[in-house]
């Protein structure tokens, strides 16, 4: 019982078949949001080398796992990322999440080497509240919007902006958010995040009850996506999604996920930390009963599914 690629899905014990890989590609990143929740790890760790990523996206994908999302840190800080991508086997959807700071002069290249579209993170457009969110330096911002800009020229659409909503900080700016995408016709789209508070930030928290009514007031339609029983509505035309993670049964419900750490650990869950399983010494012989491993380990955070 070893070998992957015989149409063998991994399915938990609690129904859920896995169809999409997270992995992380570096811990390393050149902003420090005052959120962030560095993708459940603390301090850097040793980053995998290109062979080791190739391996673990071939295994998921004869698993039929068809959807891969690159993340960080911010992954583009790492200069192999192409090469990366160039050798990774055919998916139907490759992504990566990005703060897009050093995107416009790989926009062209990453597309070329085969990624299909970027997740950007952008939760303001004032620059000083940028600036106060983020902790960058100056000129930041400005590249950020290039970056955004030569996405889109690249092909890597549609680009979906994250905005953590955060309130009394940018929790006024949905709609000139949704003014920013108008603009893009299409090819960008914004999805409202609503914030896990990992860093004791109560100030912060959103009430995502009102949002979603605020929403709804001014949409013309509303539909909900499978996965994670995410809410899209239309508004003025151009679409926007609010993921809504916190204490959200729904949301674990549909997770159809297997994270990577940046040094190789598959991860069943974003939100626990002792299940991991380490896969970076694996062979490539040993990786399909590892993923099986990580697979039994699946427990759906947010309970409520035990009882079903
Ligand atoms: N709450 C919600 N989303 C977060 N992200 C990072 N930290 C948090 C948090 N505490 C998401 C943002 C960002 C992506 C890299 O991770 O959407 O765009």
């Amino acid at each position: 019982m070893s070998s992957a690629g015989t149409g063998e899905v991994l399915t938990d014990s609690y129904g859920r078949t896995l169809r999409s890989l997270r992995m992380s590609v570096t811990d390393r990143c050149n902003l420090n949001c005052i959120y962030c929740h560095n993708e459940g790890h603390i301090g850097h760790s040793r980053e995998m080398p290109v062979d080791t990523i190739v391996n673990i996206v071939e295994v998921a994908s004869q698993f039929g796992m068809d959807r891969l999302k690159l993340s960080g840190g911010e992954p583009l800080l790492r200069k192999d990322l192409e090469e990366a991508l160039a050798r990774l086997p055919d998916m139907k959807d490759i992504s990566l999440t990005t703060n897009a700071t050093l995107l416009k002069d790989r926009a062209a290249s990453l597309k070329e080497a085969g990624l299909d579209r970027v997740n950007i993170s952008l939760d303001t457009l004032d620059p000083d509240k940028y600036h106060m969110i983020t902790n960058c330096t100056r000129g930041t911002f400005d590249r950020v919007l290039d970056g955004i800009h030569e996405a889109v020229d690249a092909g890597l659409t549609p680009v979906k902006l994250n905005m953590v909503l955060l309130k009394d900080l940018n929790d006024n700016e949905i709609e000139d958010m949704l003014d920013f995408t108008r603009n893009y016709g299409g090819d960008v789209i914004l999805q409202l995040i609503e914030l896990m508070d990992f860093r004791d930030i109560p100030r912060y928290r959103i009430n995502a009850n009102e949002v979603e009514r605020s929403l709804l007031a001014v949409s013309s339609d509303v539909s909900v996506r499978q996965l994670h029983k995410r809410k899209k509505y239309i508004i003025n035309g151009v679409e926007v999604e609010f993921v809504r993670p916190v204490d959200n049964t729904e949301f674990c419900a549909n997770c159809n996920r297997l994270r990577v750490t940046a040094d190789g650990k598959l991860r069943p869950c974003l939100l626990v930390n002792d299940n991991l399983v380490d896969v970076s010494k694996a062979s490539r012989e040993e990786l399909p009963d590892l993923f099986r491993l990580a697979v039994s380990r699946r427990v759906p955070f947010c309970r409520s599914l035990k009882e079903q």
